[in-house]
């Protein structure tokens, strides 16, 4: 099977290629390259010793997107492809909504027209907004705080009517909690550009002497020692359950949306600890203000996902800071 992925060129994408590659199928992959770069798609080719076509195609170009389309027999879209920085969001929402839903309306016009009815989509548990209690089911109410919740939700509404007007689709909405990680070979990771906003590529740059100092928002939360708790998954799960997903659309029709996450939240000062204890380096913290937006706890219930696709999240966080050390400690530039 011929399997497109958006954004396969991005942090999670990368991945999921290479798990894609290791299970037998045929990879390609359109990326624009805004926020990744081709390093990714080599260093992936190397690891599975196998090749993925490269398409440089933005999903807002129309005709580049369907000369994909044209030139290939693809059997099943997994779409990464996004922006997905939430503060960035709030400034520029309609970069944002452009981008994520225009992007994702071309796709599903692209695929309509050539009749490709399989599709995996990246959703968030950023979908739930600030969740009443936790764990988190799919059953949750959804209500994002943010442009960037608010594409993954419009994204996903758009998805169910496509299958409510054509019940030939099968569709995939995966909500993943926290990914982190990267592959154990060191290889790949992320490497997001400028200053990093999520926690564990900001605690890898200061503990490769990158950045002085992580900010810890908030120590006043009600949680076991008062910092934010989230479910952290790795990066290698995460891909792991786009292949079981796959496998699935291939099996059953419908649509489908299911939580990925590991069940166990732990809080910030459990990752610096656990990350110190990987790395070997001491990393330097002062407790600041709450950050806007953030919500005290939040983690997954798995459990669906584990009854209907037979995954789980088999990596824990010590594997998890031990990867992103060997990531960052031999790529301190990331891919540049
Ligand atoms: P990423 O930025 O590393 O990957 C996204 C990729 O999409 C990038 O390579 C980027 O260049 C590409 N892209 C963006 N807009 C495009 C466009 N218009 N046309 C073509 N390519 C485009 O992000 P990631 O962390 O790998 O996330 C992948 C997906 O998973 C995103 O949709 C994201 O919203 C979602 N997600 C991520 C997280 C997370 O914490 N990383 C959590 C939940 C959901
Ligand atoms: C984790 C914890 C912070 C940075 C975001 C998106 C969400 C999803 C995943 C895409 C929180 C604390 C962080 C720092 C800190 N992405 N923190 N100092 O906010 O749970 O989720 O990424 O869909 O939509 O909102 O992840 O890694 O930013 O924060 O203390 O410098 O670490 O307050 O408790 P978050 P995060």
């Amino acid at each position: 099977m011929n399997i497109l992925v958006t954004g396969g060129a991005g942090y999670i994408g990368s991945h999921t290629c290479l798990e894609l590659l290791n299970a037998g199928y045929d990879v390609e992959v359109i990326d624009n390259l805004s926020n990744s770069r081709e390093e990714s798609m080599i260093r992936v080719r190397e690891l599975a010793g196998r090749n993925i076509v490269f398409h440089k195609v933005d999903l807002l170009d129309k005709i580049g997107l369907d000369k994909v389309f044209g030139s290939s027999q693809i059997d099943a879209v997994i779409h990464f492809a996004g922006l997905k920085a939430v503060s960035e969001s709030v400034e520029f929402p309609l970069l944002y909504y452009q981008n994520n839903v225009s992007g994702t309306l071309n796709l599903c016009e692209a695929m309509k027209k050539y009749n490709v009815k399989n599709i995996v989509f990246s959703s968030s548990a950023t979908v739930y907004g600030d969740p009443h209690t936790v764990p988190v089911t799919e059953e949750f109410p959804l209500n994002p705080t943010n442009p960037y919740g608010r594409t993954k939700l419009m994204i996903e509404n758009i998805l169910r009517d496509v299958y409510n007007a054509d019940n030939d689709w099968n569709i995939s909405l995966l909500r993943y909690f926290n990914p982190a990680g990267a592959h154990q070979s060191g290889r790949i990771g992320e490497d997001p550009g400028g200053v990093p906003s999520n926690l564990f590529p900001y605690i890898a740059r200061v503990a490769v002497g990158k950045l002085n100092v992580l900010s810890v928002f908030g120590n006043d939360y009600n949680t076991t020692d008062g910092t934010g708790v989230r479910d952290y998954i790795h990066v290698v799960d995460v891909a792991l359950g786009h292949v079981k997903a796959l496998e699935k659309l291939e099996r059953v029709s419908g649509v489908i949306v299911l939580n990925l996450g590991t069940g166990r939240g732990y809080s910030v000062l459990e990752i610096i600890s656990a990350f110190e204890k990987a790395s070997g380096r001491k990393i330097p913290y002062k407790i600041v203000g709450r950050r806007s937006g953030d919500v005290a706890s939040s983690y997954a219930d798995p459990s669906k996902a584990e009854r209907e696709l037979g995954w789980s999240a088999c990596r824990g966080l010590d594997e998890m800071c031990e990867d992103v050390w060997r990531w960052q400690a031999s790529n301190p530039n990331g891919y540049e």
